[in-house]
């Protein structure tokens, strides 16, 4: 045989092209992308008739909390590296990138890169890296930057709020001179902490205590003012950033101006902030329901407001689409949403629910359903720029022959799938719900291939990729803008 794998009759997709290909694979490899008909001569292994569906890379995930500690409110996240990247898959994403949690009482990042490793390592249904994240910018941690970059690692968050994680601006400062000095991109969770506890304590000396009050403990000035900060800190450091989860549109509009100047500031969004809004904290019935919403930042006022969002995300404004799964279980009051309950507010206290939510196996296919972007903005935004910004370009997130990993998703011919309502027993995470319950689907991808092998088959099997088979990849730098001024920072005199 000539090749491992023929996918014959897809229309495919990449961020800057769509049309009629055929596509072989071998060695793990992309290795043609032709003309329609034009590998019918060709032998392959396997063979796969694509009927004129979408055929895309596989989708890049770049932020995934699994297997952490409690950092975000009580309670540790739901999936780990088995069940995360198993939801991952199922839903058409090859690549996750996750987060490698530095506490606070920790002096080294080495520490935690090497615990993460051990907790991915031989679990992964998908292909997958860390960003560290830095709870404690010490000097020892400043100065491992550099064996981080040797590691392959090349991206780092921080967090402007949140006790456990909360750094203050000179930190801040600290963190993003060393990350120019060794060209790594930098992940700032963008939201006033002391705004946000502040408002906390207003809200419960008012015995505001329901889910729905997260909404008002994190107003959208928190995070408005967060953003133009870290833009500020960004530009006087002359180094780029990407700010996480927007959800504002007064904080978008920031952005966007910044990026119209020439900053090299890079910008994120979820699912949730496409679909949800603060009536999903409130839902019909009362009770403690909403707690399944609770994410920071969270759902916002409006439909109005996701609009702007999608807008943001057609205008370029924002670079890329993740998840941010960050799964915790609703009934579970020592790891979960459940919160203790007492006297007072028998059904607990919105503080001490754990921020986030489930949604690695759901972005690409809701995302796709909705049919707002156009096609090679999807693929752009949910798997070509995470690839660019975070140094697997174009290993991942592209089709390119004889560079790119034969990561792809095959997905149902326009109109051959039924629209469906989405239900949690469908996915494949280890988490009692989702928040996206009841939302309908018209699309799924059909067959996932991570690496040439078909791991997803909607209509056979299912999940047929092995726990394992997912590898740790080895990222270089961002191949998106860098600096305005390269070479050594200096000291605006
Ligand atoms: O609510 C959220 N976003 N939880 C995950 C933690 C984070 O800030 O990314
Ligand atoms: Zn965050
Ligand atoms: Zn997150």
């Amino acid at each position: 045989t000539d090749y491992d794998l023929i996918i014959r009759n897809g229309i495919v997709v990449t961020d800057t092209e769509v049309g009629e290909y055929d596509i072989a694979v071998k060695d793990e490899k992309i290795a043609k992308v032709v003309a329609r008909g034009g590998l019918k001569d060709n032998k392959a292994a396997r063979v796969i008739d694509a009927q004129d569906g979408y055929v895309m890379p596989g989708g890049v995930d770049a932020h995934v909390h699994l297997q952490e500690p409690p950092l975000f409110g009580k309670g540790s996240t739901a999936d780990n590296y088995e069940s995360g990247s198993r939801s991952a898959i199922c839903g058409g994403t090859t690549t996750m990138v996750t987060f490698a949690p530095q506490k606070k009482t920790e002096d080294t990042l080495l520490d935690t890169l090497r615990d993460t490793h051990a907790k991915a390592k031989d679990n992964c249904y998908t292909d997958y890296s860390f960003h560290l994240i830095v709870g404690n910018p010490s000097t020892t941690a400043l100065s491992e930057f550099a064996t981080l970059r040797s590691e392959g690692i090349s991206s780092l968050k921080i967090y402007m709020t949140y006790e456990a994680l909360q750094l203050h601006d000179g930190q801040i400062l600290d963190v993003l001179l060393e990350a120019r000095a060794q060209s790594i991109t930098t992940m700032i969770h963008a939201e006033n902490g002391q705004v946000i506890d502040w408002m906390t304590t207003q809200l419960e000396k008012r015995k505001l205590f329901a889910p729905k009050y997260h909404g008002p403990s994190h107003p959208p000035m928190a995070e408005v003012e967060a953003t133009y900060r870290a833009i500020s800190l960004s530009e006087f450091m002359d180094t780029p950033i990407l700010i996480v989860h927007v959800s504002t549109p007064a904080a978008a509009a920031h952005i966007k101006a910044a990026q119209d100047r020439g900053l090299p500031i890079y910008a994120e969004t979820c699912p949730q902030y496409l679909f949800l809004t603060k009536a999903d904290l409130d839902p019909p019935g009362g009770g403690f329901e909403g707690a399944k919403c609770v994410c920071a930042p969270p759902p916002r006022e409006s439909e109005a407001d996701c609009d702007v969002i999608w807008d943001g995300l057609a205008n370029g404004t924002f670079t890329i689409l993740s998840s941010d799964h960050c799964p915790f279980r609703y009934n579970d009051n020592v790891h979960g949403k459940q919160t203790p309950i007492n006297e007072e507010y028998p059904l607990g206290h919105f503080r001490y629910i754990p921020n986030g939510l489930p949604g690695i196996e759901t972005r690409l296919p809701l995302t796709l359903s909705a049919g707002r972007l156009d096609l090679k903005k999807f693929v752009e935004v949910t798997s070509a720029n995470p690839a660019k910004l975070y140094g697997l370009w174009p290993r991942k997130g592209g089709l390119v022959e004889g560079e790119s990993d034969a990561d792809i998703n095959i997905w149902y011919p326009e109109g051959k799938m039924k629209e469906f309502a989405l239900k949690n027993e469908m996915l494949h995470h280890d988490v009692d719900y989702t928040p996206f319950e009841g939302r309908k689907v018209r699309q799924w991808p059909r067959y996932t291939i991570l690496r040439g092998k078909v791991v997803w088959d909607k209509e056979g099997e299912g999940l047929v990729g092995g726990k394992g088979y997912g590898q740790f990849v080895r990222r270089g730098v961002s191949s998106l803008k860098g600096p305005r001024n390269p070479g050594e920072w200096e000291i605006p005199l």
